[in-house]
């Protein structure tokens, strides 16, 4: 391989670097010419491994690797065995990495204790990563944001001393103890050690209030000694919320270690806007192009593949994340994907790739349970449409090597003015890149020179095209296709191109030949010419049509393969020791191996479907999911089996009926035992929320509650001449107080349903104002229930999360009367379902929720129901759907009712807290239940905790389960630790 001098100092200076930081010597080997698609990651194969940058793109072992990566949030799907199944598909639709945050929250339920185990299993959340063939960077914090509560905090850090995020000395042991437990996890799994295939950890998150102040840039220096200290040594960066150079190398201490510390951005564009030029073509300076950073590569730590819809729905109109999906769509997904990449962006991360659900009480307030995100695969892990662009753009950027190194080259004149136009080159192999985008309504047809010929290419309206000329396909060389590539493969004897377009589009793609070659149209409609030393080919894309050409001087044939869009997101490539297999038809290619003549192959499908397969010379057979397959060979070069595979067994799903009820909230019975809960009697408090004069702390976390609900019994004599009590109280969007005078209850007060601006607004504290008549002097009780919706976010660093939760303070009208107050949240944590899944009501704290739980006493009850009462009533059902072992059904539980009604539930299935259903707020009705949590065969507890306001009656409505889709294939499910109750 012969490097041209550019390309070569571009690597010396990556090299010296990475020696500044490891030692070794020849850590770096040159960067490979782009001759073949770019390595996937080895895996943990024991090996060591490098891991450096340069200004255009990372370099691991010595070659360009373009990271296209896909967030995933393992606390956001309490399945460890469905971590398989979603980043098989993120690899299988061509993503190369997988982003993870790490919730400080979800592993700490008290200072000193971190737990890995169950569904919080990192280790083999990396594992499994390493096992798909999937790069990972790892994102812990301390601070994620991420739409959980407290933006990932701990609840007990809500109530300690010290600025958050800060160089607070306190706050920074809490931090130390976290990367600590953390980090001896993470350690096991750096690429660079070959026991796992983390790339990149992140510092922190969107850290943009301290940035110019000592405390902030001495934070980051600790962050960055301490994870060095831990012993990870693959690149560190931060993600600065927007391009606004923020935390770029040389802006804090990095310990002299240079060339170790990336400047990372995220971005989250309106899809109404045209997408911004966040590199190449942005308007400079720190804000702008690729100047904020020169000497490292374009990297997007975050896009937005999606939005997150707040409680009412209120982003969308209250239609929930459908919308957010239709508004991101594919056509969103090309145009903004395609300019970052036109931008020089070479790490890129989709967030979300899978949202998944914040169950529990892991939703910060501003989010409801679910996390769907309307990213690509859904909350159920369906893949979507909108997958399509991602899936052509991730295999383009995996086997067309030429993108991961590119300069801006001169403009061009498309003669549409509608269409924005970027021209790219490698300045190495003179390809040339261009994406044309379109941000107009209607089609427009924009004139490209393309290796020395205008052509005209349509580019629909608000869509995107990339074309390229001079690219490699093996053998050949691509000199202009108006259809984009996706992706090249040497299978067998031949080299085979995927190149998509819309559906019916006309394309035309010529490649350079010394000779004329010999051209068969295997399949589909194609027209070609040869002239000029060039072979032209011209195809209506269509399913999937054939071309092979061969001759001509060129020892190895060429398989040229057209496929419109929904055909092209049923081509997969999968890497083997031996080489690459290309397999078309099925829904999902999960793996394939190659043993012997036989290639075998795993995966989905939904609807019967053909199966097809390139493989390398010599195999002979195909086993799909453990069924030898009858195959005959084609004129294509590859294996066809001559029976569709069967698609998916039909799934029926019971009624959920023979529920029990019963009603709680003995708390505000004047005569309720409350001796064993904790006095409310201190003074001083953390909170960032103002103390209330004279008054103890009622705050919830000062008592070391820190989840969901809490209730308060306050006890104070006489007072006879009281006409009001006023209780303040803070929440988060969605959070209610409900009260009774010695049992007679006074009302419910509800924080208001937020619009577009108040739902960021973080602090939702209200005064509820009820009329009492206490009548005789004596003792009396107040009995409050307080819904807490979680701590806010720490957003812009100024220990937001630390507002209180929970009773501010009480003050009657009419008399003064010294309260002397209990408090009681959550009981103890449960140890296999965290610190998040419980909060304080008194079926939570008595297991209600619990499978097996003995509700023989209950009274039986039929759904729907029409009561009214203030106050908790739980009902209780056991099912027993029968899904087939071989489906992958993805169930989920639908609430509806009569939208006035004002009750909301807590969904409990086999104990697992599932979310929140608001019935007179919404947008959510369909709680999606996980296989592994959900026992797919057997026998399931369904609990619901109904909190019911008492000013309309209240449900349950319709409770039934719902499937979400099917699939024949899947994962093995191994069931998630249920404990039930014990006496
Ligand atoms: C980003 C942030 C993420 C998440 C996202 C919105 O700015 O880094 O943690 O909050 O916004 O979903």
């Amino acid at each position: 391989m012969v490097l041209s001098r550019r390309t070569f100092s571009a690597i010396a200076g990556t090299a010296a670097l990475g020696l500044s930081l490891t030692g070794r010597t020849g850590a770096y080997a040159a960067v490979t010419a782009p001759a073949g698609p770019a390595p996937g990651p080895a895996g943990a194969d024991g090996k060591a491994h490098t891991v450096g940058f340069d200004r255009y793109s990372m370099i691991v072992d010595g070659g360009r690797v373009v990271l296209w990566s896909g967030e995933v949030h393992p606390f956001r799907l309490p399945s460890p065995s469905l971590w398989r199944d979603v980043l098989q598909k993120l690899r299988a639709h061509g993503y190369n990495t997988v982003s993870v945050y790490v919730s400080w929250n979800y592993h700490s339920p008290a200072p000193g204790s971190y737990d890995f185990t169950g569904v919080r299993d990192l280790d083999l959340f990396l594992r499994t990563a390493a096992e798909t063939g999937l790069y990972v960077i790892l994102r812990p914090g301390p601070y994620i944001n991420a739409e959980v509560d407290a933006g990932g905090f701990p609840g007990w850090l809500t109530a300690t001393r010290g600025t958050a995020r800060t160089a607070d000395p306190t706050y920074l042991s809490y931090v130390d103890e976290w990367l600590t437990a953390v980090n001896r996890i993470a350690v096991r799994h750096l690429y660079t050690r070959g026991t796992g295939t983390i790339v990149l950890y992140q510092l922190e998150n969107e850290y943009a209030n301290h940035v110019t102040e000592a405390t902030g840039r001495a934070y980051m220096a600790h962050l960055y000694r301490k994870v060095r200290a831990d012993g990870v040594d693959v690149p560190l960066f931060h993600n600065d919320k927007g391009r606004n150079g923020h935390w770029v190398p040389g802006s804090f201490d990095t310990s002299g270690e240079r060339g170790r510390w990336l400047y990372g951005f995220d971005g989250y564009p309106s899809p109404s806007e045209p997408p911004p030029d966040w590199g190449y073509f942005g308007i400079g300076g720190p804000k702008g192009g690729s100047t904020a950073s020169p000497e490292t590569p374009g990297f997007l730590a975050e896009f937005g593949g999606g939005w997150f819809d707040p409680w009412g729905g209120v982003e969308f109109g209250g239609k929930g994340y459908a919308e957010s999906r239709r508004t991101r769509d594919a056509a969103y997904e090309r145009r903004f994907y395609l300019t970052n990449l036109a931008n020089g962006i070479k790490a890129h991360n989709v967030y979300m790739a899978f949202g998944g659900t914040s169950w529990g009480w892991l939703p910060a307030p501003v989010v409801y349970t679910s996390y769907d995100y309307g990213a690509g695969l859904d909350e159920g892990r369906r893949p979507t449409a909108k997958l399509v662009p991602l899936h052509q753009i991730g295999y383009l950027l995996q086997s067309v090597p030429e993108l991961a190194k590119l300069d801006r080259a001169e403009d061009i004149d498309t003669g549409a003015p509608g269409i924005k136009a970027y021209h790219l080159t490698n300045p190495d192999t003179g390809a040339h890149v261009h994406v044309l985008r379109n941000d107009t309504s209607a089609e427009a047809v924009a004139t490209v020179p393309l290796a020395g010929t205008a052509v005209p290419v349509p580019v629909p309206g608000r869509d995107a095209r990339l074309l390229t000329t001079g690219i490699s396909l093996g053998r050949r060389t691509l000199r202009y296709s108006t259809a984009q590539p996706m992706l090249r493969l040497t299978t067998g004897r031949q080299d085979v191109a995927v190149l998509t377009g819309r559906s019916q589009e006309a394309t035309r793609t010529v490649l350079t030949c010394a000779g004329e070659p010999a051209v068969t149209v295997l399949e589909g409609n194609a027209g070609y010419a040869y002239e000029d030393g060039a072979l032209r080919v011209d195809v209506p894309l269509g399913g999937l049509t054939r071309v092979s050409v061969t001759g001509a001087g060129v020892s190895r044939p060429l398989l040229l393969l057209f496929a419109d869009d929904e055909t092209s997101a049923r081509l997969w490539r999968h890497t083997t020791p031996s080489g690459p297999v290309l397999v078309y038809g099925p829904a999902l290619l999960r793996t394939a191996a190659l043993r012997g003549t036989t290639a075998y192959l795993t995966g989905d499908t939904v609807d019967e479907a053909d199966l097809e397969v390139w493989a390398p010379r010599g195999v002979a057979e195909v086993v799909w999911n453990g069924n030898p397959l009858r195959t005959r060979a084609t004129a294509s070069g590859s294996l066809r089996a001559t029976r569709r595979l069967p698609g998916a067994a039909p799934v029926r799903l019971p009624g959920l009926t023979e529920w029990r009820q019963k009603a709680e909230n003995p708390e505000s019975a004047p005569g309720f035992d409350d001796s064993a809960w904790r006095k409310a009697d201190r003074t001083s408090s953390f909170s960032t929320t103002p103390l209330p004069d004279g008054q103890p702390v009622l705050f919830a976390d000062d008592y070391g509650f820190h989840y969901g609900d809490v209730w308060y019994r306050g006890r104070f004599e006489g007072a006879a001449d009281a006409t009001s009590v006023s209780l303040a109280y803070v929440t988060g969007t969605q959070g209610l107080l409900m009260a009774w005078l010695d049992g007679r209850p006074l009302g419910t007060h509800r924080m208001p349903v937020p619009d577009r601006k108040t739902v960021r607004q973080g602090t939702w504290s209200a005064t509820a104002t009820f009329p009492v008549t206490v009548g005789a002097s004596g003792a009396h009780v107040l009995s409050v229930l307080v819904r807490r919706m979680q701590h806010d976010e720490d957003l812009r660093a100024n220990d937001t999360h630390k507002a209180g939760r929970g009773l501010a303070s009480v003050a009657f009208d009419g008399a003064t009367p010294a309260v002397r107050w209990r408090i009681q949240g959550e009981a103890a944590p449960d140890p296999v379902r965290g610190p998040l899944n419980n909060g304080g009501l008194y079926g939570e704290r008595n297991g209600w929720h619990l499978p097996g739980f003995a509700d023989d006493g209950w009274q039986p009850a039929g759904l729907p129901r029409s009561d009214r009462v203030q106050g908790v009533v739980w009902y209780r059902t056991v099912f027993r759907p029968a899904v087939d072992p071989g489906t992958d059904a993805s169930i989920g539980l639908t609430l509806t009712d009569d939208p006035a009604r004002a009750y909301r539930v807590q969904i409990f299935l086999n104990g697992w807290n599932m979310g929140q259903y608001i019935n007179d707020v919404g947008p959510q009705h369909t709680f999606v239940l996980p296989n592994g949590v959900l026992d797919t065969r057997g026998a399931n507890t369904l609990a619901l905790a109904v909190l019911a306001d008492g000013t309309t009656p209240s449900g349950p409505g319709r409770v039934e389960l719902t499937l979400l889709g099917r699939a024949a294939g899947g994962v093995p499910v191994t069931r998630v630790h249920s404990p039930g109750w014990e006496r």
